[in-house]
């Protein structure tokens, strides 16, 4: 599905953290969201979501969920979200439970992203038995089981050491190439940002406002080609030259309060 947001604004209380936020994601995109600490990523990512009302401006989906979606708009957040006493196979068959399948569906669904995501093998294990990086893993193949339209992925990979970090972009790249799921990525990680997206939305220190659109033309697939690493080092320094100056403010703001 695409999205669209045209002019989204939000409030808590008198708060302002949001204003007139326009851009749109194409079906199969992903767009990166970036932008200083409180800037109002999380809350822009939750009205997407429907987690809250949404305020001012409109958020507009077009395009039909893909076939067996059960749930259009689906999260992976920063801190994994298992449930301990749950096997991976278990935490991952939770996100269908409540919707009507068969039995040989729904683990026939679980055995299928289990196998995309390289759990295959630890359906049975217990998620304190995993890694960092392992347990992502399952966060993220039980967002994918249920065939979300829209991604909405926020600091995903936040919690894990750098080498980690690195091999889950790479698994994200290839679940993208075969599934291709519109996504919204919130992320620090200018890296991140710049192996992953198609669009980087840079926002300004809060109230978040859009400061620039930033496309990055090269296929996500062809990232990691050396041929490439002098094009994406620049459109990281653009990105870091954008934000560094809001970043350096809203710190001292942070400071002050
Ligand atoms: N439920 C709430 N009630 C009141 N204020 C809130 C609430 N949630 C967030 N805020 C404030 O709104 C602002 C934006 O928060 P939000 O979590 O969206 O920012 P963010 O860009 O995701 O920040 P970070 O990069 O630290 O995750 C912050 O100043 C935060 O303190
Ligand atoms: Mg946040």
């Amino acid at each position: 599905m695409q999205l669209v947001l045209e002019e989204v604004g939000y409030a808590y209380g008198d708060l302002p953290v949001l204003d007139k936020i326009s851009f749109s994601v194409a079906e199969g995109e992903t767009a990166a969201l970036i932008g200083p600490s409180g800037c109002g990523k999380s809350t822009l990512l939750n009205l997407v979501g429907g987690l809250l009302q949404q305020q001012r401006g409109r958020i507009a989906s077009h395009g039909a969920p893909p076939p067996g979606c059960l749930n259009p708009f689906t999260f992976v957040f920063q801190d994994f979200a298992l449930l301990p006493w749950r096997s991976v196979a278990g935490n991952v068959a939770l996100a269908l439970e409540h919707h009507r399948l068969s039995r040989a569906e729904r683990d026939g669904r679980v055995a299928e992203v289990l196998k995309l995501c390289g759990l295959a093998d630890f359906a049975d294990a217990l998620p304190k038995q995993l890694s960092g990086g392992m347990r992502q893993r399952v966060g993220i193949a039980r967002a994918i089981a249920v065939k979300p339209a829209v991604l909405l992925m926020d600091e995903p990979l936040s919690a894990l050491d750098a080498q980690t970090r690195e091999l889950l972009m790479e698994d994200l790249v290839s679940i993208w190439g075969r599934e291709r799921t519109t996504t919204l990525y919130v992320t620090h990680n200018l890296a991140e940002a710049v192996r992953l997206a198609d669009h980087v939305v840079v926002l300004s220190r809060r109230p978040g406002r859009l400061k620039k659109i930033v496309g990055i033309n090269i296929p996500v697939s062809e990232r990691s080609k050396p041929e490439h690493a002098a094009e994406l080092q620049n459109l990281h320094d653009e990105l870091w030259t954008l934000i560094k100056a809001e970043a350096q403010v809203a710190d001292r703001e942070m400071l002050d309060v």
